[in-house]
């Protein structure tokens, strides 16, 4: 596991406010700052300018970049934290010129993920994403690939030839780490075939690092995961058992927080990970409503979700940490008061305040999902191996074998239909025609949810 830095380092952060996203620079250093507090930095000082891009070379403006130096002097820092993914060409000019080092928030949010991961195939996941990160900026601070060597301030590599030595060592070591996930990824998709014949439907909680996830997990259970007022202090599932009201059991599994900007080398390093997601009947998406951009979070979670395939799976709104928020309202009262429609919980998971509702509307909600429906689609010939699951889940009534694809009638539950809407994409039968699913109507009903296709399958 590659450590970025010590943990007593004095971090001073900078970020550059321009036209990026729908979040306000405030709320995005905020964010920052709670990242860095999660890494174990301590927070000394920030610094923001308004600019159209980042600068080319420099990040900051050239006259920014000058009272960041001088600010030395008054605030002395080890650290300067970027709240933007830089290029290896700004990272190298930025640290050359502050003589310090500089992580941008990939690179940090890489680190948080390395100190949290607790499995095997966490750790090398993360290890992973870190070596691909690096590579292309494996020069000076960077060398060495340890936290010895990059840790002391105005370090400087012993020079090209060591530099050649430590990238060939990482593409190595890139190579091994690929070989070992694949490893561990087999042996889990043994694992999760043993679960599915064992028929116990699976919830996923899913939400936005530091929701309360793992707070709710255990109020559920009655278990005892890790939770910590830190992001991402849960980098692995976590899966309980929870009885429901009728007494019905079902598996509740916990999963790694989203965040604003994930950097895309985590969502493909988390990938499998995610995928877990997939195996679930109903997803509940746990949002923290004290949180001053709750919805702009909530978004984020609904933007991995629809990367990863799951936009269509029933899902459950929990709105977390209602004892933080005034007035103090039951359950009951807030659904009312805020107008809120039949598929929002609000509860403490800390105070356990709303659980018994959220056990009702999740078993509903599981009922819907298993709910089954008459169906005819056709699947394209490269997801023909799904076909295995509609003979294991519902009732296949008739299969015919068309030039563009396998059609398939008959009664299935809504939920498998919900994860196998991207894959049907982009054909579905239509009077005999190959028709983009988008343009098509007619089966529309019988497919579980009123929102647009994906454009993609991801
Ligand atoms: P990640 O692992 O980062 O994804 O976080 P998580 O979503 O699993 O959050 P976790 O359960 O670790 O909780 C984060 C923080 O929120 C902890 O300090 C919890 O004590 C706190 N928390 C969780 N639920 C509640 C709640 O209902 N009310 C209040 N006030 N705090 C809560």
């Amino acid at each position: 596991m590659i450590e970025t830095r010590m943990a007593t380092e004095r971090a001073f952060l900078i970020g550059v406010d321009w036209e990026r996203d729908g979040w306000d620079i405030e709320s995005s250093m905020a964010e920052l700052a709670q990242l860095a507090r999660s890494a174990g930095l301590d927070v000394v000082g920030m610094l923001t300018q308004r600019l159209p891009h980042p600068h080319q070379s420099h990040y900051l403006g050239a006259g920014k970049l000058e009272e960041l130096k001088a600010r030395q002097a008054i605030t002395p820092y080890d650290v300067v934290l970027v709240n933007d993914e830089l290029s290896p060409a700004q990272l190298r000019t930025l640290e050359d010129e502050l003589g310090v080092k500089v992580i941008d928030r990939t690179a940090l949010i890489l680190d948080i993920f390395a100190r949290r991961a607790q499995t095997r195939e966490g750790r090398l996941q993360v290890e992973l994403a870190q070596l691909e990160y690096r590579l292309p900026r494996l020069t000076r601070m960077w060398t060495h690939l340890s936290r010895q060597a990059v840790g002391g301030v105005g370090l400087r590599g012993p020079g090209e030839t060591q530099l050649e030595i430590d990238r060939r060592r990482a593409r190595q070591r890139i190579t091994q780490l690929r070989r070992e996930i694949a490893e561990v990824r087999a042996h889990r998709e043994r694992y999760r075939q043993r679960r599915r014949q064992n028929q116990m439907p699976v919830i996923a909680l899913v939400g936005y690092t530091n929701a309360g996830k793992s707070t709710l997990l255990n109020a559920l259970a009655g278990s005892d995961v890790y939770v910590a007022d830190k992001l991402f202090a849960t980098l692995d599932p976590t899966t309980r058992r929870v009885t429901l009201p009728s007494g019905r059991v079902v598996l509740l599994t916990d999963t790694v927080g989203f965040i604003h900007r994930l950097p895309t080398m985590l969502v493909a390093a988390f990938r499998a990970t995610l995928e877990e997601i997939l195996e679930a009947r109903v997803l509940v998406h746990v949002v923290d409503i004290t949180h001053p951009r709750a919805a702009e979070q909530a978004a984020t979670v609904r933007q991995v979700l629809a990367e990863l395939g799951a936009a269509h799976y029933p899902t459950l709104t929990v709105l977390n940490k209602i004892d933080g928020i005034e007035p103090n309202l039951s359950p009951e009262e807030l659904v009312r008061e805020f107008d809120l429609d039949g598929d929002v919980v609000p509860v403490s998971a800390l105070k356990g305040t709303g659980l018994p509702l959220l056990l009702e509307r999740l078993e509903a909600k599981l009922m819907e999902a298993e709910r089954v429906r008459e169906v005819t689609l056709v699947l394209p010939y490269d997801q023909v191996r799904m076909l295995h699951l509609f003979h294991e889940r519902g009732h296949v009534e008739d299969v015919s074998y068309l030039p563009y694809g396998v059609r398939v009638r008959g009664r299935f539950p809504a939920y498998l239909l919900a994860s196998l809407i991207p894959q049907l994409h982009p054909v579905v039968e239509r009077e005999g025609q190959r028709r983009p699913i988008e343009r098509m109507n007619r089966y529309e009903s019988h497919i579980p949810s009123p929102q647009p296709f994906p454009k993609h399958s991801v």
